[in-house]
């Protein structure tokens, strides 16, 4: 890991920074490039500004890692209440949950009911003039079979459900294949986040961009197409992205059969060219108090960021 990126993730652990700047306006400035505001109608609102520009959201309600019931409590709450916010609006919005932040850091038990009572709310929702769709992302290995678990008993609960599959485990190609033919509705095709050992993952670049292209030609296959599946790829990578486009075009899947995703406020002018091209692009927009770690990966996540981080602090001196 570089020099650069392994101080912002010392940063983005630290609790006391994360203390100190949550109400700090530099760093407020800093967060509004990454994060859809603290509570959910700040959020709302830039999907609808985004919808407004021709691209869909994934609204995520920011906060991992959680361990007590009451912070779990809190997190499921907001969840539940951003979901009836967006019930009163016609968004094409999906809601992007940690399995960590509903109850899996604590007990299975616990994850699996925090999962049902979102599902239950989207499933309250009046159904005209939207898609709804709970995403999973997938977080570091031991949680990998309790996701898949979780998607497949949301699926049976009759909620729409997609997950996140991480192109570099070598698990991968199995799970596809067992979701695709279990029908999930949406997968969303990601390299993957977390330091992952190599009898687990694929660890070089090279390695784990082939892989993702091999399993992206499989999500855009006719088996996986005749059995429902929406391909979603997530990645910022401009080669990758031309690559699926490829697969995609040498397997006649049209523009709205599948959609890509990135986070707001990452490599802006390649989403804009995605959307100019006509291409589905959904952005994920993280909102919350909790907007301290996710912005600090964010920044950490590419050296080009520093000046950004420089013109915020010389702003907040005016
Ligand atoms: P890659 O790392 O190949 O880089 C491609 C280019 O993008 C480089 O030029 C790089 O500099 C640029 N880039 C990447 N990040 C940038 C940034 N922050 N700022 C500026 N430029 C940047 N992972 C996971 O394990 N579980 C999950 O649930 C999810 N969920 C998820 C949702 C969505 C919507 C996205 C976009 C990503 C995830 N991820 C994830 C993260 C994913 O696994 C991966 O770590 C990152 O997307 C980085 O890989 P890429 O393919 O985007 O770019």
């Amino acid at each position: 890991m570089s020099l650069w990126k392994s101080a912002f993730d010392g940063l983005a652990r630290s609790k006391a920074v994360a203390g100190f700047v949550q109400g700090n306006r530099f760093a407020q400035g800093l967060a509004s490039r990454f994060v859809g505001g603290d509570a959910a109608p700040a959020a709302i609102r830039k999907c609808v500004e985004l919808s407004a520009r021709g691209v869909a959201t994934s609204l995520n309600y920011l906060g991992e890692y959680v361990e007590s019931p009451a912070a779990i409590e809190e997190n499921v709450s907001q969840i539940v209440t951003a979901i009836r916010s967006l019930g009163q609006t016609a968004l094409d919005v999906h809601v992007s949950i940690y399995p960590t932040q509903i109850g899996y850091a604590h007990s299975g038990e616990l994850g699996e009911a925090g999962g049902l009572r979102i599902a239950q709310a989207l499933a309250e929702q009046p159904a005209a003039g939207r898609r709804k769709l709970l995403m999973l992302d997938m977080e570091d290995f031991p949680l990998v079979r309790h996701t898949l678990d979780l998607r497949a008993r949301l699926a049976q609960s009759g909620c729409p459900t997609g997950i996140t599959i991480q192109a570099y485990l070598h698990r991968t190609e199995g799970d596809l294949r067992d979701l695709v033919a279990d029908g999930a509705a949406a997968i969303r095709l990601v390299k993957g986040a977390f330091a992952e050992r190599p009898e687990r993952a694929w660890t070089r670049r090279s390695d784990i961009n082939r892989e993702y292209l091999r399993h992206a030609s499989y999500l855009l296959s006719a088996d996986a197409k005749s059995r429902g599946l929406y391909p979603v790829f997530a990645t910022h990578d401009a080669a990758t992205i031309r690559a699926v486009i490829g697969v995609a075009e040498r397997n006649r899947r049209s523009r709205d059969d599948y959609e890509f995703e990135m986070l707001y406020g990452v490599r802006t002018p390649l989403q804009r060219q995605i959307v100019a091209e006509g291409r589905r692009l959904r952005l994920y927009v993280p909102f919350g108090t909790e907007w301290w770690p996710y912005t600090m990966h964010r920044i950490g996540e590419n050296p080009a960021n520093a000046r950004m981080v420089l013109s915020a602090l010389w702003n907040s001196r005016q």
